[in-house]
């Protein structure tokens, strides 16, 4: 036993050093675990992984490094940095993870790329004329159902690590009727959801190649959309019951600059602190907290986690981060714009950002228009009431259904 301890320690040793020697030129982190494979799964949190992220930012700086599943994982926790390595060099930082559950077993992966083309932003305005036109919604309706299921079957298939094809591609072969391949049937689920999503609301459901690309795009708006602009109207809501003062400071501006009618897109330029109010509402809560990207280097195949949340909650970019303070977006103020954090980097930002923030804007005009947003009787889940702030509010809604 004793020569082959002579050989093992130099051995281990070597090894250690190696491994350790390699670490040292990776971004600093917390010690992952010495059991293959752990690495710093139980640091993780299982919620509001980004809090614990913000605080490894503290301790470690704008790069920390951790260990998944043999991966290396790296997180950034600066707008700095973040735009220094998604945006600037966005190229070779924008792979998406593959995501086969989502992108192939269900398909949607074709339709991202015509986005682009359609919601840039000078497409975007001009849809604002047509935004009140199209199917009227009836109760229970039933495309709004199919849209629903199906949405829902892409997010959940979405969420990272809750599919190990999405770890080992190969799995996406084997047939559904193995043991263990319940994936597949829930793949063909969504698969099937996707393609009712994209033929019912038609007439019909033979047609050229064009129109299959614009059902298959309506589809991905349907469900990248109807979640996420949700999630930043709840968002105002919850804002204007927490800074009364913000909620009457926009309403006295919309009085000042527009009276007797709703305000429309037209009237943004004139409106700078409801601008700033979308702004602070996209930072305070991000729908999107954390960003998942593939990069080459600091080593090749690391994946790249854009700590979102802990950016817009960085006291060193924006002032007591916590308070709600639309001001800080007024006049020369320098800071970096929320929506540069909230929708993504790179190659990789949100195509459908500048329709977004239009319909954000939008529904915080005419809501500050017509109503005064209190407080109903327990803060969570956040009950409020609506109330009308003058007898005409009623009109003008009345006029404009
Ligand atoms: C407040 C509302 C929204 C927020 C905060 C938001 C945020 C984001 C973010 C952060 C990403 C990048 C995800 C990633 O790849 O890491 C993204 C992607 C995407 N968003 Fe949005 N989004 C919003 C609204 C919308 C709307 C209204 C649409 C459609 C009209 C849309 C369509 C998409 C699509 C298609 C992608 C995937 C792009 C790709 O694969 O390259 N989003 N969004």
């Amino acid at each position: 036993m004793f020569p082959s301890l002579l050989f093992a320690v130099p051995l281990i040793g070597g090894w250690l050093y190696l491994h350790y020697s390699k670490q040292s030129r990776y971004p600093p982190g917390p010690r992952p675990s010495l059991i293959p494979l752990v690495g710093n799964l139980f640091d993780i949190p299982k919620t509001q992984q980004w809090k614990t992220f913000s605080d490894w930012g503290e301790q470690y700086g704008d790069l920390v490094m951790i260990q998944l599943m043999g991966k290396k994982i790296c997180i950034i926790n600066t707008y700095n940095a973040a735009q220094a390595l998604l945006t600037v060099k966005s190229s070779i930082y924008s792979d998406r993870p593959a995501m086969p559950m989502v992108n192939e077993l269900q398909s949607y992966a074709r339709q991202r790329k015509l986005f682009d083309m359609g919601f840039s932003a000078r497409n975007t305005s001009r849809y604002h004329g047509i935004i009140n036109l199209g199917y009227s919604i009836v109760e229970d309706d039933p495309f709004v159902r199919i849209a629903q299921q199906a949405q829902l079957a892409m997010v959940s298939a979405a969420r990272p690590g809750a599919y190990l094809v999405d770890l080992f591609p190969v799995l996406k072969y084997i047939p559904e009727w193995l043991p263990g391949a319940s994936f597949q049937k829930v793949a063909r689920e969504g698969r099937e959801l996707s393609t009712k999503l994209q033929t019912k609301p038609f007439a019909t459901e033979q047609d050229s190649e064009h129109d299959t690309d614009i059902r298959a795009v309506t589809a991905v708006m349907y469900a990248t959309a109807a979640d996420t602009i949700f999630s930043s109207v709840l968002t105002f809501i919850l804002a204007m019951l927490h800074a009364p003062e913000a909620q009457k400071a926009a309403q006295d501006e919309l009085d000042r600059v527009i009276s007797h009618r709703l305000p429309g897109l037209d009237d943004r330029t004139q409106l700078p602190y409801l601008n700033a109010l979308v702004k602070e509402a996209l930072r305070w809560e991000l729908v999107i907290p954390l960003g998942v990207y593939n990069g080459y280097v600091i080593p090749a195949g690391t994946t790249i986690i854009a700590n979102q949340w802990g950016m817009a909650h960085d006291p060193g970019t924006y002032d007591q981060p916590y308070e709600f303070r639309p001001e800080r977006f007024l006049g020369n103020h320098g800071l970096p714009d929320p929506a540069s954090i909230a929708f993504g980097w790179g190659k990789r930002a949100c195509p459908g950002r500048y329709l977004a923030e239009d319909a954000l804007f939008l529904f915080a005009a005419m809501t500050l228009t017509c109503f005064t947003i209190s407080p109903a009787s327990r803060p969570v889940p956040f009950p409020c009431s609506f109330a009308l702030r003058h007898p005409k509010a009623k009109d003008l809604i009345d006029n404009n259904l």
